[in-house]
């Protein structure tokens, strides 16, 4: 069974999408995979009460606790690992997590490492990607899914989904009109990669 392990940081909804597209779609038996466990580095994250409802293990590491980004990051890929399976290894999920991670975690999960970006990429990495779609004029924006790389918000696209700028759009309005193309191209993503493997 490959396992996959999804980190978040509020919220959780694309989580949840994933959660809910692998239980419609049976990943489990198609794919031989499913959602192993779902990891926060906020213990208030509403996302985890959805996971734990499902049955799904959850766990916080709690960045606070720790010194360094390289002393979080070591303790949070403990926690991941141990959801590693012999000779499959973990599929590692950003979906909403919202911390910076270093070269050295990275290239540990190097070619099984997937993000969501609120954006047309490489249009507006990093935050409010609304806010700055809205002040640069865009007439579309959108989201992206990719291999997670070195550089923030950059990596190989697997998947990208367009909405239209509407009049008298609002960094909220669109957000929203974004977040729903999230919950569909991201389990889309995951569920080709999965069925390439
Ligand atoms: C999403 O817009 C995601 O693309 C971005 O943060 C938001 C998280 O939402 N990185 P949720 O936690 O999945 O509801």
């Amino acid at each position: 069974m490959k396992n996959i392990v999804i980190l978040i940081s509020g919220g959780g909804s694309n989580m949840a999408a994933i959660v809910n597209t692998a239980k419609r779609d049976n990943w489990a038996s198609r794919f031989e995979a499913r959602v192993a466990a779902v990891i926060s580095n906020k213990p208030e994250s509403k996302g985890l009460l959805f996971a734990a409802e499902q049955d799904i293990p959850t766990e916080v590491v709690n960045h606070k606790s720790f010194a360094s980004r390289e002393e979080f990051d070591e303790a949070l890929a403990k926690v991941i690992d141990r959801f590693e399976q012999p000779g499959a290894p973990v599929l590692l999920v950003l979906a909403g997590f919202m911390r910076i991670l270093t070269p050295g975690f990275v290239g540990r999960y190097a070619g099984r490492f997937l993000n969501i970006h609120p954006s047309l990429l490489p249009a507006f990495p990093g935050l409010h990607t609304h806010q700055r779609a809205l002040d640069a004029g865009c007439k579309v924006a959108g989201v992206t899914v990719h291999q997670v790389t070195v550089e923030l918000d950059h990596g190989p696209i697997l998947a990208q989904a367009v909405v239209p700028v509407l009049p008298g759009d609002t960094a909220e309005l669109l957000a929203a009109r974004v977040l729903a193309q999230e919950h569909l191209i991201y389990p889309r993503a995951i569920a080709e990669l999965l069925r390439k493997q």
